[in-house]
């Protein structure tokens, strides 16, 4: 048993390892090894004895709020204590929002789960999400409560074991490891207002967000220091969360697919748009698809994204304000100001559109401005904002040819499908290519292109496995 036990560590720590060096030796070199010792560590662990706890990769965040130790000597022990809860009031429902787990409450500290007890495919992702929107809620807690608390979150990924801990008398769902350790300790070593992220957290989700690098950490009976990064925010277009970084490992196969983008490309240049779906099973190779197509890009061609999340299928207008911002050239988590000036500046003399993409963007306006949008009905004032975008991307697209990403639409909120839906025959009129990539779960989009028979120009790519002698070929190549 101990043997099996010692085997089942080795094989976990060879596949860390492997992920650790992704971005040097690229996918195609990875994937395969990794699925061979995924298999084996699957095989070893079918034979392990059943204890009811489980091993899992979770997402563990340890935020602190501090200032409460200035305040005790302010307030008497019985209003501070109110007044922790009340903060952790809104800190719980943004831990909830991203479908995290708290764990526990430790005096002024909160301890979350993502992964444990119920995992998601980007539960890193939604970890930091979490974080910076905690650091947002605190901001908020202090201006209507005025305090001064600061916030100061670790964050770390790892394996660990999940399940009833405690002793006799109270067992709790939680979870143990290494990894729970270094998120303490991340957290113990951030200051006021900083997020500090493990290597693994920082390796899964550097597509997505900004980091900077800051001074490793020793730790107690660790040879090498733990590399740490403080998180800044998420970028402004999320590269795949998959490795197309450098796109290093050659790209296999797929000369039809990508002769048809070609193809469209080619029309779009010349001023001819139309609407490509690529449907397959997840990994098969959709967003490498996008990442060529960017290199292909030809000059006069505008390039804007969007891409939906697990999360955000609930959230309206969640792909659709993604795709206006990247339009803008803007961070979603820029200034409100920096933001209003990017619209301003794009719209020029369109001013009627302007309240109704300020509405969406959450802007301030002035109240002539706030007037036009104010008083509309719910149902006019989406109208409003889906025709205020359809106008814009007309404009954009009439002044230089524009190509839209809608990636992972099989997460795309329903506000946001009423949009695509009312592109699709635009990109039939202007200069618009309209480039989607959704999981075969989804036939919203074969249907869209269906009503939209009466169009050329539209197309649908089916991406089937690549075959072993493809796969085996771009192993030997990298
Ligand atoms: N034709 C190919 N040649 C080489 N590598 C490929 C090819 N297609 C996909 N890959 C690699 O396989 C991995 C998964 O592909 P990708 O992320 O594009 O899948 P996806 O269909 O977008 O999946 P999801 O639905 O999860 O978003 C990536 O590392 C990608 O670079
Ligand atoms: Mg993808």
């Amino acid at each position: 048993m101990a043997d099996l036990e010692t085997q089942i560590e080795k094989l976990s720590a060879a596949i860390a390892a492997l992920e650790l060096q992704r971005t040097n030796l690229g996918d195609a070199a990875v994937d395969p090894a990794v699925a061979v010792l995924r298999e084996q560590l699957a095989q070893l662990e079918t034979g392990r004895a059943p204890t009811g706890d489980e091993r899992k990769l979770v997402t563990i965040v340890f935020a602190d709020v501090s200032g409460f130790t200035a305040l005790s000597e302010k307030l008497d022990p019985e209003k501070v204590r109110e007044l922790i809860n009340a903060c952790f009031d809104w800190l719980v429902p943004v831990v909830q929002k991203y479908d995290g787990t708290i764990d526990k409450f430790i005096g002024d500290e909160i301890m979350a789960l993502f992964g444990a007890p119920v995992a998601h495919e980007d539960d890193a992702e939604r970890a930091l999400r979490a974080a910076l929107d905690m650091m947002d809620a605190i901001v908020a807690f202090n201006h209507a409560n005025e305090t001064a608390l600061g916030l100061h979150l670790g964050i770390n990924t790892g394996l660990v074991v999940a399940g009833q801990i405690g002793g006799h008398n109270r067992r709790d769902y939680s979870v143990m490891g290494d990894a729970v350790n270094l998120a303490a300790r991340l957290e113990d070593a951030s200051s006021e207002g900083e997020i500090f992220v493990g290597p693994t957290t920082y390796r899964l989700t550097q597509r997505i967000f900004d980091f900077e690098p800051v001074p490793p950490l020793r730790l107690k009976g660790k040879e090498a220091p733990v590399e740490v990064h403080r998180l800044i925010g998420a970028k402004v277009v999320p590269k795949s969360t998959r490795g197309i970084e450098g796109l290093r490992a050659p790209l296999v196969g797929r000369d039809k697919e990508l002769e048809e983008i070609r193809r469209a490309l080619a029309n779009l240049g010349a001023g001819q748009g139309s609407t490509v779906a690529i449907l397959a099973e997840a990994g098969l190779g959709k967003s490498r698809l996008i990442a060529e197509t960017r290199r292909l890009l030809p000059a006069n061609v505008t390039w804007a994204e969007g891409r939906a999340l697990s999360f955000t299928a609930g959230m309206s207008y969640w792909l659709a304000r993604e795709i206006l911002l990247s339009l803008l050239n803007v961070k979603p988590e820029a200034a409100q100001s920096e933001i209003m000036a990017a619209l301003q500046k794009s719209l020029d003399g369109q001013s009627e559109i302007y309240p109704f993409l300020a509405r969406l963007l959450e802007l301030p306006m002035d109240a002539p401005m706030e007037r036009r949008v104010k008083l509309l009905s719910s149902e006019a004032l989406r109208s409003g904002i889906l025709e205020a975008l359809r106008g814009y991307v007309r404009r954009r697209a009439q002044q230089e040819p524009l190509l839209l990403v809608w990636e992972d639409l099989h997460w795309c909120d329903p506000s946001s499908w009423e949009l695509l839906q009312m592109l699709v025959p635009l990109s039939n009129e202007v200069p618009l290519l309209l480039l989607c990539a959704a999981r075969l779960e989804d036939n919203r989009l074969s249907e869209v292109l269906q009503e939209n028979n009466g169009y050329c120009g539209h197309h649908i790519i089916r991406l089937s496995p690549l075959t072993r002698v493809e796969v085996a070929g771009s192993f030997n190549n990298c």
